[in-house]
């Protein structure tokens, strides 16, 4: 039975129930969040593609920004602009609660990336690319615990890789490309980044050794570390040999030895560029993985003949490429490659037959 004050007190529940529902379900935007984005405008000058972001209207409705139920800005992206003239605001570490900042294809945007983003320990998914920022990755970014993807590739990036990056244990993917980053790749990066599948580093000036490190990681399927000033030898094995299948070295000056990326326990590897390097090795008795869909090795000084498996091998003729090393003797199963380029056999000591002149 309920007494007249019982029954106040559940209408008030209820009422505070079924407000809390509405107000979870249609909440505003937080006002703080929402300054905050207003000072971004205003930073930029009010450009016109972010003219979405009206004061008067909620801004869980603006172009590209994502909230959650309590009104926090989850989600800050600009979209591909060149009205977004200046430097990244210092100050989007008053947006607490973002998981995803995308400023991507901006060329106007310019100076240093703000250490302070390096407060925004809820950002997932980190993208600045394709503008003009330049400076130093900040070190600070070794604080974005829970991040997964760090994309700062097509900038005016300079200094080193930090070693802070290392201590980014949940990164699946980063991408440094582009840039004019220089110095070694952190060994540390190899120990301690046990979810990293993907990592570009290309086009940058980066030099030292390829890092041993990398076969600790355990699903490591993409590295691009082409066109940088990378010096060798290889390490032996680079990457974990069953999980490794996309390779690209070329362009660097790779010395030595690297016969062992074509033996069978490379199960998983279908693309291989090792071209444009200082590579010397005898092909030969190489093994060839049956995987392998694309591989050049152009530009190198490979001495031996073509392997016997040559003849037989998964790729068009089209994604192979041996020319301009040392090679000599018959090209295996000549037929098969009768209608290829001749290009891909071109430039090496005297290999003969297929689309070559025939053998002596
Ligand atoms: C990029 O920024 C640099 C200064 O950091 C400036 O000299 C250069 O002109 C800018 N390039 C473009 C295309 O805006
Ligand atoms: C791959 O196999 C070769 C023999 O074919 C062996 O010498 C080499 O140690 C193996 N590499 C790894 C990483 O297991
Ligand atoms: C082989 O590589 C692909 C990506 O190309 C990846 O999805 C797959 O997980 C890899 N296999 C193994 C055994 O790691
Ligand atoms: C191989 O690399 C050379 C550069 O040395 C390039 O010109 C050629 O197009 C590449 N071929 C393939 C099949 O990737």
């Amino acid at each position: 039975m309920s007494t007249p004050k019982n029954s106040s007190l559940l209408i008030s529940l209820s009422l505070s129930l079924l407000f809390t529902f509405f107000n979870l379900a249609l909440s505003d935007c937080n006002p703080n969040d929402k300054k905050v984005l207003l000072q971004i405008t205003t930073h930029f000058n009010n450009p016109s593609s972010l003219s979405s972001w009206n004061p008067n209207t909620d801004c869980s409705f603006w172009e590209d920004i994502g909230t959650d139920e309590q009104g926090h800005v989850t989600r800050l992206r600009i979209n591909p602009a060149t009205d977004i003239i200046g430097p990244i605001p210092d100050f989007l570490d008053r947006l607490p609660f973002v998981s995803t900042l995308d400023l991507s294809g901006l060329p106007n945007l310019f100076g240093p990336i703000p250490s302070s983003i390096g407060n925004m320990n809820r950002l997932t998914q980190l993208y600045i690319s394709q503008t003009n920022v330049s400076g130093p990755i900040p070190g600070s970014f070794g604080r974005l615990s829970s991040l997964t993807t760090l994309d700062l590739s097509g900038n005016g990036l300079t200094g080193p890789i930090p070693p802070a990056l290392a201590q980014l244990t949940r990164l699946e993917y980063l991408r440094l490309s582009s840039n004019k980053l220089s110095g070694p790749i952190p060994d540390s990066l190899g120990r301690r980044l046990k979810n990293l599948f993907f990592i570009g580093l290309d086009s940058n000036r980066l030099s030292g050794p390829i890092p041993g490190s990398l076969s600790l990681l355990p699903t490591l399927t993409t590295i691009d570390f082409s066109k940088n000033r990378f010096t060798g030898p290889l390490p032996n094995p680079l990457g974990r040999p069953n999980v490794l299948s996309n390779a690209d070295l070329g362009y660097n000056k790779i010395t030595g030895y690297g016969s062992f990326l074509f033996d069978k326990n490379y199960t998983n590897l279908s693309f291989l560029y090792i071209n444009n390097n200082l590579f010397k090795f005898d092909f030969s008795n190489v093994d060839l993985t049956p995987t392998l869909v694309i591989f050049n090795i152009s530009h190198n000084m490979i001495y031996g003949s073509l392997p016997k498996r040559f003849g037989q091998m998964k790729p068009d003729p089209n994604y192979v490429d041996v020319s301009y090393n040392q090679l000599c003797g018959p090209i295996p199963n000549g037929r098969r490659f009768k209608q290829a380029n001749p290009s891909i056999f071109a430039h090496n000591k005297c290999l003969c037959g297929g689309p070559l002149p025939a053998c002596k």
